[in-house]
């Protein structure tokens, strides 16, 4: 199986996210880093170890890491609750901390993915505060990764957690500037794509019919994230951002794809955070990233409901 290390800001949809990657044989989960995002840093950290535990996985090592942005104001999810997990529906992680920064042990990670040369997939489902200090602390480590596969951005559509930026990036966009011009493939999956993984009630009924011990408890999540969803969007269900990332490394072929050169909006203003795409190649900046663009919907939730079903 694939070397996997997934970098997050649980949060519901990110917790989802690692509950697929943890179901799912084809990926060989190494370590979990959290990073402050949805809610603050030692509750994300909190939250990865009880998914861990809900899994049955704490053999799975959980470093706490950046608590704050490299620069600029600090912001907050909106649709995870004040826990993170929409209150106390998860049991407390069984596991403890690993010792040691995030920082360091992506870091040792990726040394060893280049000792092994077995270079590892690095997903990011929160603000890429963490990764961004590995790679200017030591751009070298760009050779044990085999690409990055982020949830972050907003393209054709405004932001949603400002009317141009997406949360992850707005929450660092320093960060994210860094890490796109890290040298290492980069494939975004915007919200333009992930407001398609929508989680409707009928799809949720689906998931809470089906069997497995986590199931019932995945549905109570998605439900709660919903219920802040629908007067916002003028959709009907959360959309389940994160678990994309892991979707593609499991099945690129649900995703259609454009390439571009992705910047970042760093002066502050009105569209501090945006990701700025160049689609149609009016630059001569160079393409840095794939960014997904489509979703086959039908089978991403076929996908997921029966990944975790496996628990
Ligand atoms: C992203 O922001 C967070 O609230 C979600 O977990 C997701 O990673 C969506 O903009
Ligand atoms: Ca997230």
């Amino acid at each position: 199986s694939r070397p996997v290390l997934i970098d997050c800001d649980p949060g519901v949809d990110d917790a989802i996210a690692l509950l697929l990657a943890l179901a799912s044989p084809e990926l060989d989960v190494r370590l979990i880093t959290t990073v402050a995002g949805n809610v603050p840093g030692d509750t994300t950290a909190d939250n990865a170890r009880r998914v861990l535990t809900l899994a049955g996985r704490e053999d799975v090592p959980v470093h706490a890491g950046c608590t704050q942005p490299l620069l600029g104001p600090v912001w907050r999810g909106k649709y995870s609750g004040a826990s993170g997990l929409g209150g106390t529906l998860l049991p407390e992680g069984r596991a403890p901390l690993a010792g040691g920064h995030a920082v360091d042990a992506l870091t040792a990670a990726l040394e060893r993915a280049i000792a092994e040369d077995a270079p590892v997939e690095l997903c990011v489902t929160g603000p890429m505060t963490n990764v961004a200090l590995v790679l200017a602390r030591d751009p070298s480590l760009v050779r044990g990764i085999r690409r990055i596969v982020a949830m972050g951005g907003a393209f054709a559509q405004g932001g949603n957690r400002t009317p141009t930026a997406e949360f992850n990036i707005l929450a660092d966009p320093h960060a994210a500037q860094i890490v796109l011009h890290s040298g290492a493939p980069i494939v975004l999956a915007p919200i333009d794509v992930t407001f398609q993984a929508l989680a409707t009630p009928e799809r949720v009924h689906d998931l809470r019919g089906r069997a497995g011990r986590v199931t019932a408890v995945a549905a109570e999540l998605i439900a709660f994230y919903d219920r802040n969803d629908p007067a916002r969007y003028g959709a009907v269900g959360g959309p389940l951002h994160d678990p994309c990332v892991i979707a593609f490394l499991l099945r690129p072929e649900l995703f259609e794809a454009r390439e571009a050169n992705v910047e970042i909006e760093l002066n502050p203003g009105l569209s501090y955070g945006q990701t700025v795409g160049d689609f149609w190649r009016t630059t001569d900046r160079p393409v840095n990233a794939t960014v997904l663009w489509k979703l086959d919907a039908a089978g991403f939730f076929d996908l997921l409901w029966e990944r975790l079903a496996r628990f």
